[in-house]
């Protein structure tokens, strides 16, 4: 416990491995787990993703290489778009209203994936040292390298995996991303509801988990609402169970209605702190709604931290601390697990 610090139980804050330790090594990999438990980190977080033969895999995103209309890579996490076998894969598919030209995880096997290998996502800032050295993981192998950190340590590392793009995954893919989730936790024997958060920005995904699939499974995991920018179009959260996003939320009938559902809040940093550095009154309010909040994205690299802490991403971290944030998705554990450290 760490009473200085105002959490919603008194606990200690979490440190999440956001994509691993992805500010070192290429996200979502086995290294970049590793090395995030290594640095403290509590939980590691996989986003997820479904192969065409319904395999759950890490990837930030379904779309593992982007294309742009000249044919060249803009942005991928594999190398996929280098594999002249794969050239005719190359599809056009609309996600979140954008027409992305690209690759997809759910037009390949899982076998033809565990041939890729990963790639610095942000190489012109995180360099490219360690392209091409590691695989594409499952979900199950996520697993086998927590169970394996517990039985040579004893630390009992937790998983916070993200369904990405539930509503898009069904579509192109028929599959149902969370009962794939559920099933694999459960063949894992990974359903321990204090080392588990299931998060996603989808509403009736995780409304469908809480009131359908988990029940049915018999396990009952902590769910947690993502929400995005303030700057985003509201959420209108008087509507049914659906597939659309948490955007701006500023009411307390919309936090006490996720709390009908979910353990807690996953907010962008910007709820949290303002343009002045100055903490709002977001914390207090989801605390007062019962609902747990753990923030994203605290980075180390200057472009990605807030105006007022244009060079210090440790007192970013520490003044979400001080607002009473229970958790923070961190980039770089270590340096998430010193600051938490000092209290
Ligand atoms: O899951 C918290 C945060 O990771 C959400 O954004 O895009 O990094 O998955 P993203
Ligand atoms: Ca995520």
């Amino acid at each position: 416990n760490l009473p200085g610090l105002p959490t919603l139980r008194g606990q200690a804050p979490l440190i999440i491995g956001h994509r691993g330790s992805s500010g070192t090594r290429p996200e979502h990999t086995l290294e970049a787990y590793r090395v995030a438990i290594e640095a403290g980190a509590d939980f590691i977080e996989p986003d997820l993703v479904v192969t065409k033969d319904g395999v759950l895999v890490a990837r930030h995103e379904p779309v593992i290489a982007v294309l742009s209309p000249d044919g060249k890579v803009q942005e991928a996490t594999t190398d996929v778009a280098a594999r002249p076998e794969f050239k005719d894969r190359v599809r056009t598919k609309t996600l979140d209203g954008q027409a992305i030209t690209g690759y997809w995880a759910e037009d390949f096997t899982l076998a033809e994936l565990k041939t890729m290998r990963a790639v610095e996502r942000l190489p012109q800032l995180r360099g490219r040292a360690y392209d091409g050295r590691f695989e594409v993981p499952t979900l199950a192998e996520v697993i086998a390298l927590v169970r394996e950190v517990e039985a040579r340590t004893g630390r009992k590392v937790g998983l916070y995996p993200e369904t990405k793009h539930p509503t898009f995954v069904a579509q192109v893919a028929g599959r149902d991303i969370s009962q794939l989730l559920i099933d694999t936790l459960k063949k894992e024997h990974f359903t321990d509801p204090a080392r588990v958060f299931i998060q996603s920005f989808e509403v009736g995904n995780l409304r469908a988990l809480k009131t359908r699939i988990m029940p049915a499974a018999g396990v009952n995991l902590p769910l947690v609402q993502l929400v995005s920018s303030p700057d985003e179009a509201p959420y209108d959260w008087t509507a049914a169970g659906d597939g659309r996003k948490y955007g701006a939320l500023t009411t307390d009938a919309a936090l006490r209605d996720i709390a009908t559902y979910a353990s807690g809040v996953g907010a962008y940093k910007r709820w949290i702190i303002d343009d002045q550095g100055r903490t709002t009154d977001f914390v207090s309010r989801a605390h007062r709604a019962g609902l747990l909040v753990h923030s994203w994205t605290f980075r180390n690299e200057p472009t990605y931290l807030l105006p007022a802490y244009a060079n210090d991403p440790e007192a970013e971290m520490r003044q979400a601390l001080r607002a009473g944030v229970d958790g923070l998705f961190t980039d770089f554990p270590a340096t998430g697990a010193r600051v938490v450290g000092q209290y």
